[in-house]
C-alpha cells in the first residue's frame, strides 16, 4: 500500500468506526450531566431537535467534503476551496487540526480518570484497599500517571492503520459497550427511586424548551457528541470509497450516537434518584452538586452499596467509559496523523508518535495549570471552534466549492429529486441557524 491510501474495507466498518468516534464520554458523562442540570426531559427534547436540524447536516457536510477529496482534512478543505479561496480552506483545516489536539489534551485526562476508576474496584477486590482509595481520589500524580497510559493505548491502535487498527477495534469494542449499558440499565431500573428519575427524564417540561441557554448547551453537546468540527469525521469520510450515499451513513451514525446518549440518560438519571432515595444529597435547587460528582462520587457510592457485585458493576461501568473514550480519541488523533503522512510524507508510525508526543505535552500543560486551563480549553473548543468550523463546512459545501454549487452538480448527476432541497437547506438555512445560535453564544458569554 505504499502509494495507496489505506481505507475502510466495508460500509459497516466505516459506520462502526465513525460511531465509535461519536460515542464517548460526551454521551455517557456529558449528555446525562447536562440533561440532569437542565430539566431532564426538556433537554432531551431540545437535544433531539438541534441534532436533526443542525448537527446531522453538519456531519453530512463534513463527511461529504472528506469523501469527495479522498484526502486528509487540511488538503481536503484546500481542495474543496481551490477555485475560490484555497488559503482560507487550508487555514480552516489547520484550525480543525488544532481543535483535534485541543480535544485530545483534555479528553485524555478525563479518560485517564475513567481508567483509574476502572482499576480501583479491582484493587479493592484483590485486597489492596489503600491503592484502591488512591486510584479513586483525584490527584495530580494520578493524572500524570494515567493520562500517558491512555495516550499510549490510543497510539498503539492508530499505529496499526485504518483497517487493521481503527476498523477492527471499533467493530470489536462498540458491541461490548452496548451490552454493558443494557445490563446496567436493567439493574438500575429495578432499584427504589428509579421510577422518579425515569419520569423526570422522559416527560419534558415544555415551559423550559425555549430557554436560550438550554438551546446553546444542547447544541454544543450535540456537536461534541457527533465529533464534528475538528476534521475527525472528514478524515473517516476520506477513507471510504467515493460517492457512497453519505446521507444514509450520516443518519446511521447520528441515530447510533443519539441512541447511546439516550440510553446513558436512562442509566444515569434514574441512578441519581436511586442514590437520592438512599439518602444522598444530589441536587442543590435544581442543579447537580458538582458535575464531576455525578460519575466519580455518586455512582461509585451506589456501586459500593451493592457489595461485591457492585465492585464488578463498577469495573464494568468504568471500563465501558474507557472503551468509549478510546474509540473517540482515535478519530481525533487520525486528523493530524493523516496530515503528517500525506502532506509531510512521514511514515505512519513516525507521525503517530509525533502526534502522541504533542498531545502528551499539551495534556501535561493542562494538568499543570489545571484550574485556569482545563475548563477554558473545553469551552473554547465546544462553544467557539466546533460551531465555527461547522459553519465553514456549510459555506464550503454550499458556496465555496467550485464557482457553481457542487451539491447541485451531484444532485443532478444522481437524479434525486429531494437533493436540491437538501442542498438548499445546507446552503441557506444551516449557516443562518448556526449564525443565530453563535451570536447568542457570544452575547451570553
Ligand atoms: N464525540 C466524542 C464524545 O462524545 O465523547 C468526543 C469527540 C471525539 C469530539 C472526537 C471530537 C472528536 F473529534
Amino acid at each position: 500500500m505504499s502509494n495507496m491510501r489505506d481505507s475502510f474495507h466495508s460500509r459497516i466498518g466505516f459506520v462502526l468506526a465513525a460511531a465509535g468516534s461519536a460515542i464517548g464520554l460526551g454521551n455517557i458523562w456529558g449528555f446525562p450531566t447536562q440533561a440532569a442540570n437542565n430539566g431532564g426531559g426538556a433537554f432531551l427534547f431540545v437535544y433531539l431537535v438541534v441534532t436533526v436540524l443542525l448537527a446531522l447536516p453538519a456531519l453530512y457536510a463534513e463527511v461529504y467534503i472528506g469523501n469527495q477529496a479522498q484526502k486528509n482534512p487540511v488538503s481536503a478543505l484546500e481542495d474543496a476551496c481551490r477555485e475560490t479561496a484555497p488559503k482560507l480552506g487550508k487555514f480552516a483545516g489547520l484550525i480543525g487540526l488544532g481543535g483535534a489536539i485541543m480535544m485530545l489534551s483534555f479528553y485524555t485526562i478525563v479518560a485517564g480518570w475513567m481508567l483509574a476508576h476502572a482499576i480501583s474496584p479491582l484493587a479493592e477486590l484483590l485486597g489492596y484497599h489503600d491503592i484502591s482509595q488512591w486510584l479513586a481520589t483525584s490527584s495530580t500524580l494520578r493524572n500524570l500517571m494515567f493520562t500517558p497510559v491512555f495516550i499510549l493505548l490510543g497510539a498503539a491502535i492508530i499505529h496499526q492503520g485504518v483497517n487493521a487498527g481503527i476498523e477492527k477495534w471499533s467493530a470489536r469494542l462498540m458491541p461490548v459497550l452496548l451490552i454493558m449499558l443494557v445490563a446496567l440499565i436493567t439493574y438500575i431500573l429495578q432499584q427504589p427511586g428509579a421510577e422518579k428519575g425515569l419520569k423526570i427524564y422522559l416527560i419534558p417540561d415544555f415551559s423550559q424548551v425555549t430557554n436560550p441557554e438550554l438551546i446553546i448547551s444542547a447544541m454544543g453537546q450535540a456537536f461534541f457528541s457527533l465529533s464534528i468540527g475538528v476534521g475527525g469525521m472528514m478524515v473517516y469520510g476520506s477513507y471510504m470509497k467515493k460517492d457512497r450515499d453519505i446521507g444514509k451513513l450520516a443518519i446511521s451514525i447520528t441515530a447510533l450516537d443519539t441512541f447511546i446518549a439516550f440510553m446513558a440518560g436512562l442509566l444515569i438519571i434514574p441512578a441519581l434518584y436511586v442514590a437520592e432515595a438512599a439518602g444522598q444529597q444530589i441536587f442543590q435547587g435544581d442543579k447537580l452538586i458538582g458535575e464531576g460528582q455525578l460519575i466519580f462520587n455518586i455512582l461509585p457510592e451506589l456501586f459500593s452499596s451493592m457489595g461485591n457485585i457492585g465492585m464488578i458493576v463498577a469495573i464494568g461501568f468504568f471500563s465501558l467509559l474507557s472503551i468509549a473514550a478510546l474509540t473517540s480519541t482515535i478519530s481525533s488523533t487520525e486528523v493530524p496523523v493523516a496530515y503528517l503522512v500525506e502532506a509531510k510524507k512521514l511514515s505512519r508510525s513516525k507521525a503517530t508518535w509525533i502526534v502522541s508526543a504533542i498531545v502528551l505535552a499539551a495534556s501535561m500543560t493542562l494538568i499543570t495549570f489545571f484550574d485556569s486551563l482545563f475548563g477554558l480549553v473545553i469551552r473554547v473548543l465546544t462553544t467557539i471552534l466546533q460551531p465555527l468550523s461547522c459553519l465553514f463546512y456549510f459555506i464550503v459545501v454550499g458556496w465555496l466549492w467550485k464557482r457553481g454549487n457542487k451539491l447541485r452538480d451531484v444532485s443532478l448527476q444522481e437524479g434525486r429529486k429531494w437533493l436540491p432541497i437538501w442542498g438548499n437547506y445546507l446552503r441557506f438555512v444551516c449557516p443562518l441557524l448556526l449564525t443565530v445560535v453563535f451570536v447568542n453564544v457570544a452575547i451570553l458569554n
